[in-house]
Parts: C-alpha cells; sequence; structure tokens
C-alpha cells in the first residue's frame, strides 16, 4: 500500500532511496483496457476523465453488465480490492476500482464506509446530507473546528492473476450548512476542502480535483490518483 508516509519515505538518504527504486520495481504497469469496476455514474464520469490522459481504453463494469459484489470489508482498501478482484476475475481483464466516503469527525468517522448506504436505496443524498447535519447538530458540533471531515478514497488495480495496485489518499475539510452548489455528486455540496472558499459542489471538476500541470491534485480520489499514475501508468 502506497500511503502519505510511504511517499515521504522516498527522501533525499540513501536507504530510502534504494527503497524507493525497488518498489518502482514492482510496480506493473497498466496500459491498454482496463475495466472500471463501478456502477455509480459519478464516479465512473470521473474515473475516465482521470485515466483519459493516459490513453487507457476504460469500459465500465455497467457496460459488461458485470453484478455489483457485496461490499464486506471493513475498510475502504478491503471493499476496493473486493470490487476490482471481482471485476477482475469475471472479466479475465485488469480491473480498476475506488471505494470511498466522507469520514466525519464528530460523529466517529461516519458514515465512512457506510456513505452511499445512508443515501438509502433510492440514492438521495440530499437526505444523507441532512441526516449527518441532524447528527451533527444532536452532538452539539456548531462551530467549523467540530465539523471537521474528510473524503478517503482507496483505488486498486487487480490483475486475473491475482497482482494487486493499492492507493489511498484524503482531503481534508469542514462540512457547511445549507449545502452549497449543484455540480459533483454525493456529499460534494456540504463539503469545503481546507483553504478554499468554495464547496466541491460549487466547483467543476477541474478545480475539484486539481490535476497538473495546473494543481497538485485537490479531491481525496485525484490524489490517489496521482500515486497510482506514478506508479503504473505512462506519462500523458
Ligand atoms: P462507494 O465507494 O461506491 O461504496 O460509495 C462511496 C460514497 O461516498 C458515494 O456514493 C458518495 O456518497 C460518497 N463519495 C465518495 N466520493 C465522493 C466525492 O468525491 N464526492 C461526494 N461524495 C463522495
Amino acid at each position: 500500500m502506497t500511503n502519505d508516509r510511504g511517499q515521504k519515505e522516498g527522501g533525499s538518504d540513501g536507504a530510502a532511496n534504494h527503497l524507493c527504486c525497488l518498489s518502482s520495481i514492482v510496480h506493473r504497469h497498466v496500459s491498454g483496457r482496463l475495466v472500471i469496476a463501478t456502477h455509480n455514474p459519478g464516479k465512473l464520469a470521473e474515473m475516465r476523465e482521470l485515466l483519459a490522459p493516459y490513453g487507457i481504453d476504460a469500459i465500465s463494469a455497467g457496460e459488461l453488465s458485470l453484478k455489483e459484489p457485496e461490499e464486506t470489508g471493513m475498510t475502504f482498501a478491503a471493499n476496493a480490492r473486493i470490487k476490482a478482484q471481482a471485476a477482475a476475475n469475471s472479466t479475465g481483464q485488469p480491473a480498476f476500482a475506488d471505494d470511498s466516503g466522507l469520514a466525519v469527525d464528530a460523529l466517529d468517522g461516519a458514515p465512512g464506509i457506510y456513505s452511499a448506504r445512508w443515501a438509502g436505496p433510492d440514492k438521495n443524498f440530499s437526505r444523507a446530507m441532512e441526516t449527518i447535519e441532524q447528527n451533527l447538530f444532536e452532538r452539539g458540533a456548531g462551530t467549523p473546528q467540530q465539523r471537521k471531515a474528510h473524503f478517503v478514497s482507496a483505488l486498486c488495480v487487480a490483475w486475473p492473476d491475482g497482482h494487486l495496485e493499492e492507493f489511498e489518499a484524503c482531503v481534508d475539510g469542514t462540512l457547511v450548512w445549507p449545502p452549497r452548489g449543484d455540480n459533483g455528486f454525493g456529499y460534494d455540496p456540504m463539503f469545503l476542502p481546507d483553504g478554499q472558499t468554495r464547496t466541491f459542489g460549487e466547483m467543476g471538476s477541474e478545480e475539484k480535483h486539481g490535476l497538473p500541470p495546473r494543481g497538485k491534485g485537490l479531491s481525496h480520489r485525484a490524489r490517489a490518483f496521482l500515486k497510482l499514475a506514478e506508479a503504473c501508468l505512462d506519462r500523458p
């Protein structure tokens, strides 16, 4: 797993550089066709957009009529692995999955891996945001400091032979009420990333992801994706 700590370990001392080189040798390159193991149209659009500059031919689990596996993992990384492995095994091709969600400090990390479920079977995120707001109200979390939250994204590329590439990243922010903006999906209108004046719901996708050459990665998914790109993709 490549995480923030792991990246910083590739510093200037000799041993760390040596480890860094070794780990880049064992990463497996992604090229050609990649199955995107999601049935979430919002995520699919974002993943396609992220992969487009790298010449990846992305086809979605929905387009291939793949069954959605049960997400039985207890972490984002475990659930990303379940989805990527299920798609790789049933298609015989490398598959890419994201598991992500919103973790709210004052709610002990909820909704976390259950972020999609809080929207119910009809995927009503207005109601899910109201549920979060109600919970924050009940806990007396009124100030921005008490309303800290993080979006987390775990990415996994799985191959049919069992090889895995896994990356994780997050973005810190504050929850605002009422929600602001109609862009993006899920909890975007409630999430104000640190250092920004607009919620993800008020940003276009270019601004939300903040990708190079103009940015260094803003959204959780873009940050995790940049780690994956660095390790496994051809430069655009
Ligand atoms: P899953 O990863 O498909 O299990 O679901 C993750 C859920 O977390 C989504 O349905 C959204 O509700 C929420 N989520 C994940 N990433 C984002 C994001 O970038 N913006 C808004 N909501 C998100």
